[in-house]
């Protein structure tokens, strides 16, 4: 939640920021702004809404070479311009932007702020008001002022600062929230990932948790907790700035729906090796090990993790569960002598999993993370990492991660598996011919899904692997159309829900599986019986000649890889014919780095 952008260097910095912050607008987009430091002063700018609404009260005449720069998921506050970053403290001197949560800020607005002239109603302006009560006692050291101010803030934090007296010098803290470093000829920066910086840079510092950091034209240094300069290697990141751009497509969405074929070979590319799957051996051992699987993730990730717990059950034989990260924190259920812990997460900072991490790592459980962002905080901090190679997911609503989660969760039950189990390399190259057949289909979904969806509400039914998909179908359709949809199990509906349903309720249902066909199709006839308006999403061999989407057959353990493709596309129109803001939806952020 929340991205923020920051330079000192020699170019002017406006269009450097409003560069950086595009890019983090998948964090969130309730307001925007940027603060320019010049020799006149600090000059921030700041609404709600956009970076393109922030552009049209920005006055490109002031020219500077210092600033910083934020993008808000709203959370302490409304999105309205007051809370909007960055804050600046009463007398003007220091301005920062934050992304983050300060979870002691009414303790400390009580203990030190009594007095202080608040303008919001955001933690971020208790961080810069405590920082100005320290420096006007403390009138030296800014260094040290910002560090006093770190140990008293609890919470997760990623902060750029800007010190009116010091016109040479950006300053950096961080704790729990992303954040890189970028490092340049003659200009350095912080962002909350790399996309926010790789036009002007492709090297890179990680920082770690607790560091504060000092950055000029010239240099960067880093301080760890206790002060001592942390000595740390640059990397260079493989990102190249076109895999960030939507090139021919309208939408983010639509061309990262279309890349899932060439993911899907990319995994294959990537994890096996003259038809071996290389996956490293104390991986393996460690699953081998453990007698029961803890899949721990949220939103469209956990319902990868539905995917692979059938994998692992099925393929490995591995006792699986699956929970969801924000709930798995506070009723934590009784797990096994020897449990395995695998976090599934595209982006890799989702705070709700990271919650169940770090609770997890104090009981000495091992750990695997399943995700696309390398270096991001769950790969760093989990024993073991597995990386989804599906390139940069822009879109809010995800696609091609979760193909490549359930792909990649294959590939690793397969391995563990002691049976000599499926070809996945040609089960997956059969997996991802089927789903280019379907995304070649356009004219087909937007027909069917303006049809179909006349209605405020929406169900997808299926049993099996069919329900898992359903939820995640359900989910898609939700985030970005807002039509209230439901995945359900497709047996279940009668027991309660079926009251629901009335003339041309849409009710889609999936069948990829031989063994539940026919049930399926009965409860799809219950439903119809009652003026459901119903659409069937069929595998060819078991299709019936009324299906309205039959996808070409692929191996039973992989069906959810293609029968979600339609329901990815059935939601892209829903949400277009709406006229909605695809690759933005309303309230909601891709990465949420908030419990
Ligand atoms: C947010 C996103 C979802 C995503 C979920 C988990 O809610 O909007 O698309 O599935 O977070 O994110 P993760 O990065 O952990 O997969």
């Amino acid at each position: 939640m929340c991205g923020i952008v920051g330079y000192i260097g020699k170019q002017d910095v406006t269009e450097i920021l409003l560069g950086g912050l595009e890019k983090l607008e998948y964090r969130g987009y309730d307001s925007a702004g940027i603060a320019l430091f010049n020799e006149e002063g600090v000059h921030v700018y700041k609404d709600k809404g956009r970076i393109a609404d922030l552009c049209k009260i920005v006055d490109f005449e002031v020219k500077a070479t210092l600033g910083i720069g934020h993008t808000r998921w709203a959370t302490h506050g409304g999105p309205g311009k007051t809370n909007s970053h960055p804050h600046q403290s009463s007398s003007g001197r220091f301005t920062i932007v934050h992304n983050g949560v300060i979870e002691n800020e009414g303790m400390l607005r009580e203990k030190y702020l009594k007095d202080y002239p608040f303008k919001s109603e955001t933690d971020t302006e208790v961080i810069v008001a405590l920082i100005e009560h320290f420096a006007n006692e403390n009138k030296a050291d800014i260094d040290n002022v910002i560090r006093h101010v770190m140990e008293l803030l609890h919470g997760s934090y990623a902060l750029g600062i800007l010190d009116a007296n010091e016109p040479g010098v950006l300053y950096a803290a961080k704790n729990k929230s992303p954040m890189l470093i970028g490092l340049g000829d003659d200009f350095n920066m912080i962002g909350s990932d790399a996309m926010a910086m790789l036009q002007c840079t492709n090297q890179f510092l990680e920082t770690e948790d607790g560091e504060f950091i000092r950055l000029t034209r010239e240099g960067v240094t880093i301080y760890g907790m206790t002060g001592y300069v942390v000595e740390r290697e640059p990397f260079t990141a493989t990102l190249d700035a076109s895999d960030i751009e939507k090139g021919i497509y309208p939408h983010y969405m639509l061309k990262e729906i279309d890349e899932q074929p060439s993911v899907i070979r990319r995994i294959v590319q990537e994890y096996i090796v003259n038809d071996e799957i290389v996956i490293e051996q104390d991986i393996l051992d460690a699953v081998k090990e453990s007698d029961r699987i803890y899949i721990i993730a949220a939103g469209t990730s956990m319902h990868a993790g539905y995917v692979g717990k059938q994998l692992f059950e099925q393929m490995a034989g591995i006792p699986t569960e699956v929970h969801i990260s924000s709930e798995f924190v506070y009723s934590t259920p009784v797990v096994s002598k020897k449990p395995f812990f695998v976090f599934i997460s595209q982006s890799g900072e989702t705070a709700d999993s990271r919650a169940v991490l770090v609770k997890i790592k104090k009981l000495n459980y091992r750990s695997l993370t399943i995700t696309n962002a390398p270096g991001s905080t769950l790969s760093r901090e989990a024993d073991f990492t597995l990386l989804l190679h599906a390139g940069p997911e822009i879109a809010v609503a995800s696609t091609k991660a979760y193909t490549a989660q359930i792909a990649v969760q294959a590939l690793l039950a397969a391995k563990v598996s002691n049976e000599p189990g499926i070809d996945l390399a040609r089960e997956l190259a059969i997996v991802a011919n089927a789903i280019e057949i379907l995304t070649n289909k356009k004219e087909l979904f937007d027909r069917v899904t303006k049809e179909l969806l006349t209605h405020r509400n929406c169900f997808y039914i299926g049993r099996h692997m069919d329900y898992y998909v359903a939820l995640e179908a359900a989910l898609k359709l939700k985030e970005i159309s807002y039509i209230q949809a439901e995945g359900f199990a497709a047996g279940e509906l009668k027991h309660g829900t079926i009251a629901l349903i009335e003339k041309g309720t849409p009710v889609i249902a999936i069948i990829s599986q031989e063994s539940i066909n026919l049930n399926t199709r009965s409860n799809i006839k219950e439903v119809k019986a009652r003026g459901a308006k119903a659409c069937v999403i069929s595998m060819k061999s078991i299709s019936s000649s009324t299906d309205d989407i039959v996808i070409d057959d692929v191996h039973p353990l992989l069906t959810p890889l293609v029968t979600v493709v339609p329901t990815q596309l059935i939601a892209y129109y829903a949400a277009l014919h709406r006229g909605f803001d695809i690759d933005k939806p309303r309230n909601l952020a891709k990465s949420v780095t908030v419990e």
